[in-house]
């Protein structure tokens, strides 16, 4: 079903073109016609709508539009959008479009958004005020906003406002339609928008250009039933839906035929991969069990969540081999009563009760960590509870952010009474915290011999190579450069708080 879908052409009920429209003509029209994303609807979810495609085609007058045009996109956010644009980039070549990374140069501009915080969405806003200029002197630029703020009601509006130049916006449920998106935006002329509230459909065989040739993403599964108060996700990606693992096993198989070290499976919250499925009780632990028979040497997984977290799961990671035993698990707080407030399902002790059930089957696992201060109403103490967890789990890394408050979510709508200030000055002393204890989980590899899948040239010199260890700590050191893509081993020699330095150990100084 077509939900929210809306393409607009204003030709037909206005006769003025285009370029000559001002904000005010498109906010009537659209306030006229305009059915916008609802959050709302988004919420109601029923399991059975979910329908798997496996007849994605590029039609055929879409094929060659793009020969000898090119398309730049700029990705905002996580790992999942990162791989929406490897998907949207396999589209555009589909299309016979080349990439470009210079903005000027591009004849199709997309911003891949990302909504998780109020700030990642004033940088998009700020970036589609950069590209007017550009707008004005290529009229036939085209200009899209996709990804997660394309969900939300009121950025639409918002760009629909002050910002008609743009000619596409469309959700992230309607990546797939990307060439008849386009089709409409150049052949109308019109500003084009196309975003579902909760349709959640699993597309298979979207082709992909990935960003290397050494570690790849693969999504297990889409969207987040979770519902944490303060959290857009489950708003903006859909429902819970799960890949067939027969498809995930076969687009693996295939990255190992193409020489990929190393695959990170992608689900907005992994540990409830397979609850959707009603022919069977298949889990990640089956997954991952299955996938490690396949010749890629190494396996990671994120992002987890502390209550759906099996038995089945840590018995498989046990067994290390190509599994690697870093784990993402987001805590959010150390204190109960928050994470009560925050919808997250565990209490402080449960959480505590998982690392170290973790720690005693996982050989030498690490963790890091997501963490929010101030939470609404946030006091003191909660906050001292959050510094005391990362103490006591001793986390290998973790990203700290303030919270901020999600239009629709349960948690903007709560009275808060912890001032900014006080927001700021908590977030850096847990930052100094996780600084220190980085650092000290660092040194305890100077004199160690680690494996490192090598990557590049370090950004910094590219003298020096670098890469990661199986427990995502960045090496850098000296080496001939036709060791990327190899799993070489390093001896550490020194540490910070968030890289390492060694030596490349040869087969003379083994
Ligand atoms: N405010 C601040 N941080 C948030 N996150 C999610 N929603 C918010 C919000 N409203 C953080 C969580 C999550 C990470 C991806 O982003 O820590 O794990
Ligand atoms: Fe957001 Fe919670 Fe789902 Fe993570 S698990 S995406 S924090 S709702």
């Amino acid at each position: 079903m077509l939900h929210n879908r809306m393409t607009k052409n204003l030709t037909s009920t206005d006769e003025k073109p285009l370029k000559e429209k001002t904000s005010e003509d498109f906010a009537k029209y659209f306030q006229t016609t305009y059915q916008p994303p609802s959050l709302k609807d988004a919420r109601r979810r029923r399991r059975k709508d979910i329908d798997i495609h496996y007849d994605f085609d590029i039609r055929t007058d879409m094929q060659q539009v793009g020969v000898g045009k090119r398309f730049y996109i700029r990705t905002y956010g996580c790992q999942m959008n990162e791989h929406d644009t490897e998907v949207m980039a396999g589209i555009f070549e589909g299309m016979g479009y080349e990439a470009t990374t210079d903005v000027n140069d591009a004849d199709v501009i997309l911003l891949n958004t990302c909504a998780i915080r109020e700030n990642a969405e004033n940088k998009v806003f700020g970036e589609i005020g950069h590209l007017k200029p550009l707008k004005l002197e290529k009229p036939d630029l085209l200009i899209g906003v996709c990804g997660c703020m394309s969900q939300e009601e009121s950025v639409v509006n918002r760009i629909l406002q002050k910002h008609p130049f743009i000619d596409m916006i469309f959700g992230t449920h309607n990546i797939h339609r990307l060439p008849d998106i386009l089709r409409e935006a150049i052949f109308g002329k019109e500003m084009v928008i196309e975003v579902w509230s909760k349709e959640g459909d699993i597309i298979e065989n979207l082709p992909k250009v990935r960003k290397g040739q050494i570690k790849a993403w693969v999504n297990i599964m889409y969207g987040c039933d979770k519902f944490c108060t303060y959290c857009i996700v489950p708003y903006t990606r859909g429902k819970e839906r799960s890949r067939r693992p027969e498809d995930i096993i076969e687009e693996v198989r295939h990255l190992a035929r193409n020489g990929y070290k190393e695959v990170t499976l992608l689900g907005q919250n992994v540990n409830a991969y397979g609850k959707d499925f009603e022919d069977s009780s298949y889990g990640l632990g089956d997954l991952m069990e299955e996938l490690s028979k396949i010749d890629i040497p190494r396996f990671r997984f994120m992002t987890s969540h502390p209550r759906d977290f099996d038995d089945r799961l840590i018995d498989v990671l046990a067994k290390g081999g190509n599994l690697m035993e870093h784990i993402h698990l987001p805590v959010q707080s150390g204190s109960s009563e928050i994470l009560k407030i925050m919808g997250r399902k565990y209490s402080r002790e449960h959480y505590m009760t998982l690392v170290a059930k973790m720690e005693e089957r996982i050989p030498n696992v690490t963790f890091t960590t997501d963490i929010i201060v101030g939470f609404p109403n946030e006091t003191e103490e909660q906050f001292e509870e959050t510094l005391s967890i990362v103490r006591e789990v001793e986390y290998d890394a973790a990203y700290t952010y303030i919270y901020s408050p999600r239009e629709g979510t349960p948690a903007a709508k709560m009275e808060d009474n912890v001032p900014m200030e006080v927001k700021r000055e908590r977030l850096q002393r847990l930052n100094q915290l996780v600084n220190e204890l980085s650092l000290k989980k660092n040194k305890v590899f100077e004199g160690q011999v680690v494996d490192v899948l090598v990557e590049g040239e370090s950004k910094k010199n590219p003298d020096v190579l670098s890469g990661y260890t199986r427990k995502s700590k960045l090496v850098n050191f000296r080496g001939p450069k036709s060791l990327v893509g190899k799993i070489v081993p390093v001896y550490i020699t020194g540490a910070k708080t968030w890289t390492l330095d060694g030596d490349l150990v040869t087969e003379s100084k083994r």
